[in-house]
């Protein structure tokens, strides 16, 4: 998109906010200047980072301001951790939980088993039960027990339930150890690696599709029943303006039936998903608006035990996954975050915090 366009879109969100209700206060509506999220938000607020963004002065500054808890966004992954044949690499996250040790804020970490990672590690012990065992439990025993008493908690299965909804997905993990046996091992390891951290099961599409939220919903009482310590479930949250705000509600109040901690754990809201939708810019940005305020809402509406935390998946538009990488931009351009690309604050911030506020 041409910078001037970006500039006329930016014009028109700074307009929806500024000037209080000229905009319709219907759609955009006036919403107050946004503080540090972390200031507004009833628990610990979080930013998905990397290393290389905690080493920029101006991220690291903006993150310690606004944050008081992070993820690593991929550098706790196998696919960064098990990168080196025959060593365990931890420098990335290391920083990341030094960082944020220095500061006082939560580590969480992210994530241990997961479908879409099938590192070589693993591959070339694909039928070999006992010592894929044995290599599964050392992974998980390594990972955990290295942030023992400075990881908040982890995401210990990533995405497990299938794309349509039907049942669980197949793959490495549960090929070799079972669909559900692979998930309650890896919970075990991780709370014997260490007994304080909050272990949860996290997921995508829990708002849009109620199907996967029920087979969701399910797993996670099959677990339980299998004798998992499952301490909470994360809903990922990467919405998009095509979403009936609604559903939102919907969704965290439906996954807040079994009275476990929920973490609203990767929270972007997609302006090019739904588009087509919408006739004007304005109102695709009302609706992205109107969502953000209803996961502030939805969250602060959860009894207090039960909210976690909020975590945004990244800090400024310019560095979120839904764009694509510079080299190949494609897609071309979204704005999901809270931060525009200089890293000033988005009227979806101050949408999100009204909701948090209960407004
Ligand atoms: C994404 C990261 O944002 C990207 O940087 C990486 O290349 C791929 O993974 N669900 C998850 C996250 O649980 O781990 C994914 O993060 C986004 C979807």
């Amino acid at each position: 998109m041409s910078a001037s366009r970006r500039a006329v879109v930016g014009g028109l969100s700074a307009l929806a906010v500024s000037a209080c209700g000229r905009e319709s206060r219907g759609q955009t509506g006036a919403y107050p200047a946004p503080e540090p999220l972390e200031a507004v938000c009833p628990a610990p607020a979080g930013c998905a980072v990397t290393a290389e963004r905690l080493a920029d002065p101006g991220d690291a500054a903006l993150i310690a301001r606004q944050f008081s808890q992070l993820t690593p966004e991929w550098q706790l992954k196998m696919e960064y951790v098990l990168a080196e044949p025959g060593r365990l690499r931890f420098d990335a996250p290391d920083a990341i939980a030094r960082f944020a040790q220095t500061r006082g804020l939560r580590f969480f970490g992210h994530t241990l088993v997961w479908y879409a990672q099938a590192p070589e590690a693993f591959m070339r012990l694909d039928g070999q039960r006992a010592a894929f065992e044995a290599a599964y439990r050392d992974y998980i025993a390594a990972v955990v027990g290295r942030y023992r008493g400075n990881a908040v908690g982890w995401d210990v299965v990533n995405e497990a339930v299938a794309e349509d909804g039907e049942g669980l997905r197949e793959g490495l993990w549960s090929r070799n150890l079972g669909a559900l046996d692979h998930m309650r091992i890896a919970f075990e390891a991780a709370r014997a690696a260490d007994p304080d951290a909050v272990l949860l099961i996290n997921d995508y599409n829990l708002e849009g599709n109620p199907r996967k939220r029920a087979s969701f919903l399910r797993l996670v009482e099959d677990l339980v029943r299998a004798g998992a310590p499952v301490g909470g479930i994360g809903t990922q949250t990467h919405i998009a303006a095509d979403l009936d705000p609604a559903a939102v509600g919907a969704a965290i109040a439906d996954l807040a039936r079994l009275g476990l901690p929920i973490h609203v754990s990767e929270l972007d809201i997609s302006l090019n998903r739904g588009r087509r939708m919408f006739a004007s810019e304005a109102e695709l940005e009302a609706r992205q608006l109107r969502l953000a305020q209803a996961v502030g809402e939805a969250f602060a509406e959860l009894p207090r035990r039960q909210q976690f935390a909020l975590t945004v998946w990244g800090l400024r538009d310019g560095q979120s996954w839904l764009r694509g990488p510079k080299e190949n931009p494609e897609p071309p351009w979204d704005a999901p975050l809270m931060f525009d690309d200089d890293g000033r604050a988005k009227p979806l911030l101050a949408a999100l915090e009204a909701g948090l506020r209960g407004r």
